[in-house]
């Protein structure tokens, strides 16, 4: 079973251990900034009791949100969580009445992109060299209704 609940300060060294296994680049020192700063929209999931997966995501202005970070450990992917993990923050943004939620992937990074394209995002752009080893990401965006 899923849960996804408010990250607890209890859950940090399990952030940082599936943020080591999913990304190339990582630093713990974001998320407890974001605890301190967006703790509203700091999510974990849950699986059978174990944390399996995170999100990050935040108003950035009054029209626009933005998911800063997704990651399901690699043991735990394919179960519904990440899918989980975004509508819940999906829901929280909308709650805040942004416009549009952005978020960035790695051009290699089919997978999450056909994710978010699952979910209505689309690519609205390119950011030229947008990660520390010089990889473009795609800029991904959705258009929210009221
Ligand atoms: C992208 C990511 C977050 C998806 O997480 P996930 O938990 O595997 O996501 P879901 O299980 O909801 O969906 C993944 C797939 O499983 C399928 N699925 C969902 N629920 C399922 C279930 N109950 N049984 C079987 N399959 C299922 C979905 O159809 C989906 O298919 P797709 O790969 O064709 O899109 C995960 O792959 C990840 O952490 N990747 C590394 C980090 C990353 O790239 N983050 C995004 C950039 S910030």
């Amino acid at each position: 079973m899923i849960i996804v609940r408010k990250f607890q300060p209890e859950d940090f060294s399990s952030v940082i251990e599936i943020e080591k296994k999913v990304f190339d680049e990582h630093d713990p020192f974001y998320y407890m900034k974001f605890y301190e700063t967006c703790s509203e929209g700091f999510l974990v999931a849950e699986f059978d009791g174990i944390v399996a997966g995170f999100v990050v995501g935040y108003r950035v202005s009054e029209k626009t949100g933005r998911i800063f970070s997704l990651a399901v450990n690699p043991e735990y992917q394919n179960l519904g969580i990440g899918g989980a993990l975004l509508n819940e923050i999906m829901r929280l943004l909308r709650e805040n009445k942004v416009y549009e939620v952005v978020l960035e992937v790695r051009q290699s990074n089919t997978r999450a992109k056909r994710f978010y394209e699952r979910y209505g995002f689309y690519v609205a752009g390119i950011s030229e060299r947008y990660y520390n080893d010089g990889e473009n990401a795609y800029l991904m965006k959705i258009r929210l209704r009221y």
